[in-house]
């Protein structure tokens, strides 16, 4: 990985003083200032709400340019990535820094798929769910539970790292797949080894015992390129999470969880089950996508465009033109049943870009915009769609986690703040506390003050 310039200084003056700031820059011209010295120069921190602004590392794996729509994994071009070459290769990439050769590539491959089963004891915890259970809440905890079943993990021993990370890129798709045959009240499908990676996946996911089942070849081309359009994109949430937990010395199993956890937010990975419900109900309500639009820029309404908007990109999200592409080529051919959505998601799509209010704001479809229609095409039930996207990110966590272990400039990840509470209080005895602060009186009645029955019922639960 090369490194990053000293391009010069950045003066700041603050409270009286001027204090010189060291300027650096990186490989592709993007140029941060390091504050890490501000503190103990000034005694004022940086405030940054949502961190837009804030660079929490040096980073060689992927590359963004959110102004021109360029997304790059270790310096190769998305588009090419996902036309040529397969998950596992993009995988390698990632986490080594270099495009496998043949020989690296057969290993790599056979040490996962050698390592898909699932423990036998942890097949019981899947029979304890409830089939309600969203499946993201059985793989945040499932993956955490490997670290239970491989504590050779939990001290980071250099010697089973890699044994480790092969057993967690094997294992998700397996994990995935019996989390949504429980769901169904449906028997588990074991790996095959003799299946590629995403085939595999394809197969525990659809196929019964009492039936031969046959992977559909275009719906195993279009899960790979879903995958690989997932598989890293710098220090977005989940990512973030995945290096903040693992900065605590957390195992990888555990830092991953973390990560899951993070992703399933609607904000982030949930987006792309909430776009598939954003376009039903528009469909449901007529398919007028002008009134849905007008009712997104009325702020009062809370409604979001799904699968719109980006914190890096005021551009196309790249991911989000070849899925685009692929869609059509996709539901020629399977899931012809998914046309309709995808017809409103373009009109939807060309509504908004001439509209002032997302032209004004920059905001274009992202990758969770069209990824939807293609899982939906290929069988994939919407409550799966975020946990594909984790197992298509998993790489890129696995990558960023290593990065930040190695990293010269270490250390536990620990933001500070302005503290806004109360000044020093005294306490005040039980008894002489009569009268509820104004304050928490208005918590309670926002939040709905439990009556007395209601009390008991819920010490109950
Ligand atoms: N629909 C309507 N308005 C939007 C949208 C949207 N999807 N996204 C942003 N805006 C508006 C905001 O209301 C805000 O308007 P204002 O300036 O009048 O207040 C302005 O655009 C800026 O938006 P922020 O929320 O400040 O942007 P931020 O960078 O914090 O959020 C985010 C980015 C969360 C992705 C946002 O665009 C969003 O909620 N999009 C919809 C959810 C989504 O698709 N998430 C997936 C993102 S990709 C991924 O994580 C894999």
């Amino acid at each position: 990985m090369k490194n990053y310039t000293k391009l010069g200084h950045a003066e700041l003056k603050v409270l009286g003083k001027t204090v010189k700031l060291p300027l650096y820059g990186g490989t592709e011209d993007e140029k941060g200032i390091d504050i890490s010295q501000l503190r103990e120069q000034t005694a004022c921190i940086t405030l940054d709400p949502g961190y837009a602004n804030t660079g929490s590392c040096t980073s060689g794996i992927t590359f963004i340019d959110g102004e021109k729509g360029i997304l790059r994994y270790r310096g190769y071009a998305i588009e090419d990535l996902a036309k040529n070459a397969s998950f596992l290769e993009v995988a390698y990439l990632l986490i080594y820094g270099e495009l496998p050769n043949p020989t690296q590539l057969s290993a790599f491959v056979n040490k996962i798929t050698r390592r898909s089963m699932i423990p036998e004891g942890m097949k019981r915890f899947f029979h304890g769910y409830p089939e309600s259970a969203h499946p993201m809440s059985i793989l945040s905890a499932m993956i955490c539970s490997l670290s239970a079943y491989y504590p050779d993990c939990i001290h980071n021993h250099p010697e089973t790292m890699d044994l480790n990370i092969c057993r967690i890129i094997a294992k998700i798709p397996s994990i995935a797949a019996f989390s949504y045959k429980q769901s169904i009240g449906q028997p588990i499908i074991e790996p095959m080894n003799k299946l590629n990676y995403t085939e595999n996946f394809l197969r525990m996911m659809f196929a019964v015992p009492t039936e031969e089942y046959d992977v559909d070849p275009v719906a195993a081309r279009a899960l790979e390129m879903i995958l690989i359009l997932h598989a890293d994109h710098e220090q977005n949430c989940s990512t973030s999470t995945v290096r903040i937990a693992g900065s605590s010395q957390a195992n990888l199993y555990a830092s991953i969880s973390a990560g899951i956890c993070a992703l399933w937010g609607y904000l982030h990975g949930g987006a792309n089950q909430a776009v598939i419900d954003m376009l039903r109900q528009i469909r449901n309500d007529g398919g007028d996508v002008k009134k849905f639009i007008r009712q997104v820029k009325d702020k009062k309404s809370g409604v979001r465009l799904m699968g719109f908007g980006h914190r890096v990109y005021k551009n196309y999200d790249p991911r989000a033109s070849i899925l685009k592409k692929a869609c059509d080529d996709v539901l020629a051919k399977v899931g012809t049943d998914g046309r309709p959505l995808l017809d409103i998601a373009k009109k939807l799509e060309n509504a908004a870009l001439h509209d002032d209010y997302f032209v004004e704001r920059k905001l274009y479809p992202n990758v969770d915009f069209y990824s939807g229609i293609i899982l939906r095409g290929i069988g994939i039930p919407s409550d799966m769609f975020t946990v594909i996207f984790a197992i298509g990110r998993l790489p890129g966590w696995i990558a960023q986690w290593l990065e930040m272990r190695e990293s010269p400039t270490f250390r536990i990840a620990r933001p500070r703040q302005i503290y806004t509470g109360n000044n020093l209080r005294k306490y005040v005895p039980l008894k002489k506390r009569e009268t509820l602060s104004k304050k928490v009186a208005s918590i309670l009645k926002i939040k709905g003050e439990p009556k007395a029955k209601e009390k008991v019922e819920w010490s109950r639960q």
